[in-house]
């Protein structure tokens, strides 16, 4: 039996999990609600949030699981990409514990941590599978050989899609993290009736800045299709009533051409490895416009597509401590020096 304890902070959730033979047994997430008021992630904030998290989220983790610090064979944290300050909180944690415990340090990936999310429940794409990873901070899409074995194919060269949502609801002067909130608007609103073009990027690279731009320049000018000025050309006031009365079409309009960049590519990638067995992974994934066209285009491929439930698709540790169960079994482990690092090729 191998019982991994995983820890995650790299940005604004502080979680635990405990996973045992690849079973996830408990998966705890604090999640840092102080940004909302700033319109972002202030990283020093999520630093401090994380020290007051860490030892009742580690906790009740393991209280959730039934086991107690005894069984525990090993400690995996994300080591990489994220917030440094925030990382460094996990990291320490995970050090001074392996440490006390004298039980081994695994350094996880967080990028490919989220891929391997996808093989937390079943039924579990079978190899080789391609997962589109999209998050707050990533937009990529990975060929991946093994649960440790996987390549980027695929990025953008700018913002990842979350930051595509997030900014755009911040232009509609909604609130941190806006992802969410758009697709609930979504939800009622007019797919086409406004149309942002889609940007022609070679390969299987994504760009979301030329979206984000003309999406500024819309709401600038109040919606004004033959009006293409960076200064806002309305009143204060038209603006916010073109908006408070359009939201929901602008909503959908801006959600469904973020989510055709996506999967235009992902197809475009899939036609050119011959592979159809597909996965969403990262923040986004939780966006129900991503998730019905996946399934819709799933259906027009001949694919079989993979999408984690929502706990598993935003940052948690349950997909830390799966990643960490599978560097177990390859014995792949750190020393206690390991740095944590705010950037990571992988
Ligand atoms: O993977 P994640 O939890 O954290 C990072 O590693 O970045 O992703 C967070 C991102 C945010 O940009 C958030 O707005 C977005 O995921 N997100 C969504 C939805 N839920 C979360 N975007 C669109 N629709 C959603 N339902
Ligand atoms: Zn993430």
């Amino acid at each position: 039996m191998i019982t991994i304890l995983a820890i995650e902070s790299s940005c604004d959730e502080t979680s635990a999990s405990v996973c045992r033979d690849g079973l996830i047994l408990s998966n705890v997430i604090a999640t840092q609600k102080i940004h909302e008021q700033y319109g972002g992630v202030v990283p020093e904030l999520a630093s401090r949030a994380h020290m007051q998290h860490i030892v009742p989220v580690v906790d009740v983790a393991i209280k959730n699981a039934g086991c107690t610090l005894e069984e525990i064979d090993a400690i995996a944290f994300t080591q990489a990409p994220g917030l440094i300050g925030a990382l460094l909180v996990g990291g320490q944690f995970a050090k001074s514990l392996s440490l006390a415990l004298n039980k081994p340090l695994i350094a996880v990936h967080h990028m490919q941590a989220h891929v391997v999310a996808n093989l937390i429940e079943s039924p579990k794409p079978s190899f080789p599978f391609l997962c589109l990873t999209v998050s707050g901070g990533h937009t990529q899409i990975v060929l991946c050989e093994s649960p440790l074995q996987m390549k980027v194919i695929g990025e953008t060269i700018d913002d990842a899609a979350g930051e595509a949502f997030d900014k755009s609801a911040k232009m509609l002067g909604l609130p941190y993290p806006g992802g969410p909130l758009i697709d609930k608007y979504a939800k009622e609103g007019n797919p086409n009736r406004f149309n942002f073009s889609e940007p022609q990027i070679p390969g299987l690279n994504f760009s979301f800045s030329g979206l984000k731009t003309s999406i500024l320049y819309f709401i600038n000018n109040a919606g004004a299709s033959n009006v293409y000025k960076e200064s806002q050309v309305v009143s204060t006031e038209e603006k916010k009533q073109f908006i408070d009365s359009n939201l929901s079409d602008i909503c959908a309009s801006i959600q469904s051409r973020i989510v055709s960049i996506l999967l235009n590519k992902l197809k475009k990638a899939s036609r050119e490895t011959g592979i159809k067995e597909i996965c969403i992974a990262g923040g986004v994934s939780a966006n129900s416009g991503l998730r019905n066209a996946l399934t819709d285009m799933g259906i027009k491929e001949g694919w079989n597509t993979y999408i984690p439930k929502f706990e598993y698709c935003t940052d948690n540790a349950a997909m830390i401590a799966i990643t960490g169960y599978y560097k177990f079994l390859a014995k792949d482990f750190s020393p206690v020096t390991v740095g944590s690092t705010a950037r990571a090729e992988w």
